[in-house]
């Protein structure tokens, strides 16, 4: 499967691309953009109609424009949004992520774990590990913070920083707005509970 091409305008949503400020946050964000393990995103499945890549792609953008307005760290916003979901496993089986590199990235969808160590509240503190891994140039305690905090108030701990506070508040508000539909939400969460709670032979 070919997930990786130079041509990024080609994989932004055109609200994006036809923005004001799309050029100024692409000189910011451009070498995440294309480097390999981030374009594998694209086949990281947020939820069942959207890519991690989308996703982070919108959180950061518009965490990028809100950080204009509420006079905070615009570099910080655009680089923790785009980042806050880079964790190291994708939760979500999908025919592509299971055959990509033969399998890497679907191992540990298939163990089983306790409630506290479900992906809501352990890829936050993961992704805040793997960006340096991978972007170590990048390294910064705000977006380490930011982007190990972002799922505040599910993880208890609040981000410290008024950037992380923005990424949290785009994020939530982006994630709901993704839904087709809130009332598929009670389903969402009795299918979660069942696959949790019901032992299967
Ligand atoms: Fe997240
Ligand atoms: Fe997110």
């Amino acid at each position: 499967m070919n997930y990786y091409d130079t041509n990024l305008i080609k994989y932004i949503d055109s609200s994006i691309v036809l923005h004001p400020l799309f050029d100024d946050w692409m000189l910011i964000v451009e070498e995440i953009l294309l480097s390999d393990e981030f374009q594998k995103r694209k086949i990281f499945m947020h939820h069942h109609n959207m890519s991690v890549w989308d996703h982070s792609i919108l959180v950061s953008f518009r965490s990028y424009e809100f950080a204009r307005i509420a006079h905070a760290d615009e570099r910080i916003c655009a680089i923790a949004g785009l980042l806050h979901d880079f964790y190291s496993q994708a939760w979500i089986s999908t025919p592509e992520i299971e055959e990509l590199e033969n399998g890497k990235y679907a191992t540990l969808m298939k163990e089983k774990k306790p409630f506290y160590k479900m992906h809501g509240f352990t890829h936050a503190k993961d992704a805040s590990l793997n960006y340096v891994k991978y972007f170590p140039q990048l390294e910064n305690k705000k977006i380490t913070n930011s982007i190990k905090r972002h799922m505040f108030p599910l993880n208890i701990i609040p981000p410290r920083y008024k950037e992380g506070f923005i990424i949290t508040l785009v994020d939530k508000f982006n994630s709901v707005h993704e839904l087709p539909s809130l009332r598929i939400v009670p389903k969402m969460v009795i299918n979660k509970a069942s696959k949790l709670f019901i032992k299967k032979d």
